[in-house]
């Protein structure tokens, strides 16, 4: 007799980046024959006939032959497929077929297609709307992925402490994030703090927020911008007097008696 299969393809989305890694998440299932196989081979197509995965290399079409491994463990019923490095041409769709030695092959035609991109999207940031001089701060920045083993790397724009975690979303994306922890001064004020990610490949995306800073006791401090030449400090407009490329602008939290 021969078996009727069921393919189960558990994700909503399935999409990566040029140059990076996926993993595409697949589950199959089957009634138990009466005799276990002896032996399972899974192989994986673009279309139905030209194969992008088998355990003979030789049988893969050239464009797929070392990019594609078979992560699942067919014994679980996981066919999950790797492919890396992403082409852009990898759209699919693909189909997958399980083969029983002293059973019957039967065929499991389920199309379905990737989403490959050639940009990643620009990572999401977030920080207060309003921070203090002197007071400890933390800003998030985070990406989504397809390739947890080659993660990307995220870094700031000012110095503090960064702090990376990772963590799975669905079955084939994974969301890195790093939380800095600094202490803004009054000079941080209207500067951007920029969170940057970059994808192997030195692809990156950035995304960047200005900085609101206050000073830490308000009323009667108040942020004020300074133009410094040598030891002199002026509040003022740069005018004829004061060029900017020569003379230093800064701000710092002075007294209202001061000013
Ligand atoms: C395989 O299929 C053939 C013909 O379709 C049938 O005669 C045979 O009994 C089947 N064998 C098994 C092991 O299912
Ligand atoms: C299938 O295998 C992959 C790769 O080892 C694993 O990440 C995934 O969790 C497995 N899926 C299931 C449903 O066990
Ligand atoms: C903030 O920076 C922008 C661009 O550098 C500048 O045009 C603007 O005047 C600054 N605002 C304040 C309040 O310093
Ligand atoms: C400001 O200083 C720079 C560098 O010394 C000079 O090149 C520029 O002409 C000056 N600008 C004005 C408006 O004086």
């Amino acid at each position: 007799m021969a078996f009727s299969y069921s393919l189960l393809l558990a994700w909503s989305s399935v999409s990566g980046l040029q140059g990076s890694c996926i993993v595409i998440p697949c589950s199959f299932n089957y009634p138990e024959p009466e005799k276990k196989p002896s032996k399972l081979t899974g192989i994986w197509f673009k279309d139905t006939h030209d194969t992008i995965y088998h355990p003979v290399s030789s049988n893969i079409i050239k464009d797929y032959r070392g990019r594609t491994e078979l992560v699942g463990d067919l014994w679980q019923k996981n066919c999950s497929l790797r492919i890396d490095p992403l082409h852009l041409s990898d759209k699919g769709p693909f189909t997958f077929r399980i083969e029983m030695e002293d059973h019957n092959k039967t065929a499991i035609t389920v199309l379905f297609s990737l989403l490959i991109s050639g940009s990643p999207d620009p990572p999401s940031l977030s920080v207060r709307e309003e921070v203090k001089v002197g007071e400890v701060v933390s800003a998030f920045c985070s990406v989504s992925h397809s390739c947890p083993s080659d993660s990307p790397l995220l870094t700031w724009s000012l110095s503090g402490t960064p702090s990376v975690q990772s963590q799975q979303l669905t079955d084939s994306q994974w969301e890195v994030t790093s939380s800095l922890t600094f202490t803004p001064s009054s000079t941080d004020h209207n500067q951007s703090l920029v969170c940057t990610a970059e994808y192997r490949g030195e692809k990156t995306v950035k995304r960047f927020k200005t900085l609101n800073v206050k000073c830490k006791w308000t009323t009667p401090f108040v942020l004020t911008t300074l133009f410094v030449c040598g030891a002199g400090i002026m509040r003022s407009e740069p005018g004829e007097a004061w060029n900017s490329s020569k003379h230093t602008v800064t701000q710092f939290c002075l007294h209202r008696g001061l000013i």
